[in-house]
């Protein structure tokens, strides 16, 4: 890993996210994602994960979206100013929830669509598409198929592999288990993993699927309706009893009751 490693990147400071000018979503967010590392942004439906990840690639615009309070700083700078193309030649690339792949072009276009903001000519972009095809195999065996008649995981991959075609230092990756088998969900977190020890790539995961996500992250941040309730290194979130019961399914003393479940709220309330 690179000497740098561990620095912070990207900083996200007490960001207020307002939709329509009405409906308030992000309730003063916060946090950091260390260079080099993987951060999960866990949290269930509607917590205000892909309105994290919009905010800081600045995509919120389009859905009548608004950072109205708060700094996003990448590399001690701010960036709210930047549009979504100017950030990708800083690097940082989003991959949006739902794999968005055009349908319509073979998977191999699809991934040469990823380099469109590149000015290092071909060579070194034929080279990043062999790397690609390294960490998916898979997406070398249907590069000249259409994107849009491929099966969802490879859609994810091509996703991913679209994204990494621009050479990103940070990748925000939303939702890559979504609808996917968990034997697939593991081979995708796997290369998630590689790419990461390998390229030096740092990762914001947002994740609904706490178990793998924590399993793979070094840092984690829960969001409940707009705010962050939990935060620390994965291993520690791991074990914390509450992430356990409501995140991770599992409890020592077997289903709480419903009085413990409230007070578990009124804590929650303190905290936040
Ligand atoms: N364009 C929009 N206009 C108005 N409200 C929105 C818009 N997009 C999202 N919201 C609302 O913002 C809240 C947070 O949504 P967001 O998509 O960020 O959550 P999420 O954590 O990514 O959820 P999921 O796990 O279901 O993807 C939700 O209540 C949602 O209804
Ligand atoms: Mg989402």
């Amino acid at each position: 890993m690179a000497e740098t490693a561990g620095e912070t990147l990207l900083e996200v400071n007490n960001i207020e996210v307002i939709y329509n000018h009405v409906i308030l979503v992000l309730k003063g967010v916060s946090l950091k994602v260390a260079r080099g590392g993987i951060t999960a942004l866990l949290g269930g439906n509607g917590a205000g994960k892909t309105t994290t990840l919009k905010a800081i690639s600045n995509l919120l615009q389009s859905e009548r979206g608004e950072v109205t309070k708060g700094t996003i700083l990448y590399e001690g700078e701010r960036v709210q100013h930047l549009d979504p193309a100017a950030l990708v030649r800083r690097g940082v690339i989003q991959v949006m929830e739902g794999r968005h792949c055009f349908a319509h072009l073979t998977v191999e276009e699809n991934l040469r669509t990823g380099a469109y903001t590149r000015r290092d000519g071909r060579t070194a972009i034929e080279a990043d598409l062999e790397m690609v095809y390294g960490y998916f195999p898979r997406l070398k065996e249907r590069r000249r198929s259409q994107a849009g008649y491929t099966s969802g995981g490879e859609q994810q991959m091509c996703a991913i592999g679209r994204a990494l075609m621009s050479r990103p230092k940070t990748v925000l990756l939303d939702e890559p288990s979504m609808g996917l088998a968990p034997q697939l969900v593991e081979q995708i977190f796997e290369i998630v993993r590689a790419v990461n020890e390998n390229e030096g790539v740092s990762f914001l995961l947002a994740e609904q699927n706490t178990n793998v996500a924590l399993r793979y992250a070094h840092q984690g941040y829960i969001l409940e309706s707009g705010r962050v309730v939990m935060e620390g290194s994965a291993a520690a979130l791991r074990e914390n009893d509450d992430v356990k019961e409501f995140y991770l399914g599992m409890s020592e003393e077997g289903r709480r009751s419903f009085r413990d479940v409230r007070s578990y709220r009124r804590r929650k309330r303190w905290l936040s």
